[in-house]
């Protein structure tokens, strides 16, 4: 059986085949699969979005003839949530700063609209929101969050988009200054995946 990951991001691709193991036999990348799609996340919540990626990118590759019982697409969408800043960037924390998805420029802005909050009110969380589309199965949906607190500077140099500036209080780092597998055990991408992976089995 093979799962299809709605999304063209290495990184996450890559965290999300660490993760799933031996669940499927193959897992691809939306290139790798042949697709080509650009999906609008014009949705208005995370879980919206991420119903949407699923449903178009398993129709195309349903129409494509690449689907067989039991093969998958996974999609998702994450956010990070400030508590300081009523949930934003939330749902546009991809096109925070730009319209072009800069994760640098959107580091930069958070930093910016944080400036001069304190330590104790720099609360944040990440919100995966996932959904399993499954030929031949009832779809599968969950989200799962991580906690933290955004750093006055950026720390770390692994990891991606806003891994610099979240830090897990439980290790004293960054999401960047810890390793993949480090961050893939407690990531809020791994509690989503925990809870699709639970309701499959
Ligand atoms: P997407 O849902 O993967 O498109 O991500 C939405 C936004 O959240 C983008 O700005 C990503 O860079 C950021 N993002 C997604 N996952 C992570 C993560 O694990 N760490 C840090 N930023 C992330």
């Amino acid at each position: 059986m093979k799962l299809i990951i709605a999304s063209n991001n290495r990184h996450k691709i890559e965290e999300i085949k660490a993760m799933l193991g031996v669940r499927f036999e193959t897992v691809l990348g939306m290139r790798e699969a042949g697709l080509e799609l650009e999906v609008d996340e014009n949705a208005d919540t995370l879980e919206g979005n991420a119903r949407k990626k699923a449903y178009e990118v398993f129709a195309l590759a349903d129409s494509m003839g690449i689907m067989e019982e039991g093969d998958a697409v996974l999609a998702d969408d994450t956010g990070l949530l400030v508590d300081a800043l009523d949930g934003a960037p939330g749902v546009r924390s991809a096109r925070y700063a730009t319209d072009g998805h800069d994760d640098a420029a959107n580091r930069a802005k958070l930093l910016q609209e944080l400036s001069g909050v304190p330590f104790e009110k720099r609360g944040a969380h990440f919100a995966t929101a996932m959904v399993l589309r499954t030929k031949g199965a009832p779809d599968i949906e969950a989200t799962g969050r991580v906690f933290g607190v955004i750093t006055e500077k950026e720390r770390g140099e692994n990891g991606f988009g806003y891994d610099p500036l979240f830090l897990y209080e439980p290790a004293g780092k960054t999401f960047a200054e810890m390793n993949a597998e480090e961050k893939n055990g407690v990531s809020h991408r791994r509690n989503a995946l925990s809870l699709v992976l639970a309701a499959l089995n």
